[in-house]
């Protein structure tokens, strides 16, 4: 079993931002948090959540030294696998489903599917040679009111009735990073591709109204999509929207 230093504070400005300081000492090593000050989400926004109630969670790679993973857009990919796999084993009988391109999401008892967890994965480049990885995963667990801009999409497995124990959480979740992280690529490639079900879905484009439907996901995670007037590639999932 891989032995990964352990760093745990119970205030930063975000963990990502930690474990990228960190990196220079380790070869790849895990940050966490009970509050964050200053948390990122993809595309510039904030990720806020309350102290002690959350995870808030990051595996940092020195890529220079140890080298995990080839294509680095598995790391958005890993983090949601690993965040399904530890949601099914605390929240037993529960709907999860990925949504592309790095959230996940849990239906409530309407059966209305909510945002439970957002991965972000930030590297850093020399050149082309990537030189540091940083996967940062957020799951609300305890917190029950969220801000007003966010409250009608999310919710955490206490408002889904499951008392949960973060530690608890947090330790299966670090175990599902490391597995996917020695898995291969290929095969988890594969997996998440199943999971997020997307192929011959329909999706709308939001800048302008129009439909496609899925033809394919490259390997580098780009939507391929096509409608009778020709064909698209999307590669941001915000631009995006269909039915889960
Ligand atoms: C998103 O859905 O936009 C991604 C949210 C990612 C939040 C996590 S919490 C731990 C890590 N540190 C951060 O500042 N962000 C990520």
């Amino acid at each position: 079993m891989l032995e990964v230093p352990n760093f745990h504070y119970e205030r930063v400005s975000s963990t990502n931002d930690v474990a990228k300081e960190l990196l220079f000492k380790y070869d790849c090593l895990f940050v966490s948090a009970d509050y964050q000050y200053n948390g990122r989400g993809r595309k510039g926004r904030s990720w806020e959540g309350e102290s002690h109630k959350n995870i808030y969670l990051s595996f940092g790679v020195n890529e220079t030294k140890q080298e995990f993973i080839k294509n680095k857009i598995l790391y958005q990919i890993i983090g949601c696998l690993a965040v399904e796999s530890t949601l099914s084993e605390f929240a037993t009988g529960a709907k999860i489903k990925l949504k592309y391109p790095n959230d996940v999401y849990i239906a409530n008892e309407k059966n209305e599917y909510k945002k439970i967890s957002g991965v972000l994965a930030e590297h850093s480049y020399s050149g082309n040679i990537c030189t540091e990885s940083v996967l940062g995963i957020g799951i609300n667990i305890n917190q029950i009111v969220f801000d007003k801009s966010v409250a009608e999409k999310a919710t955490s497995l206490k408002l889904l009735g499951y008392n949960c124990d973060t530690d608890n959480i947090l330790d299966s979740l670090k175990s599902n990073i490391l597995k996917f992280m020695q898995s291969n690529e290929e095969e988890t490639f594969g997996l998440w591709k199943k999971k997020i079900d997307l192929v011959g879905k329909n999706i709308i484009v939001v800048s302008n109204g129009v439909e496609y439907k899925v033809d394919t996901i490259s390997p580098f995670g780009t939507l391929l999509a096509s409608n009778h007037n020709g064909h698209i590639t999307i590669n941001n999932g915000d631009s995006i929207i269909y039915e889960l």
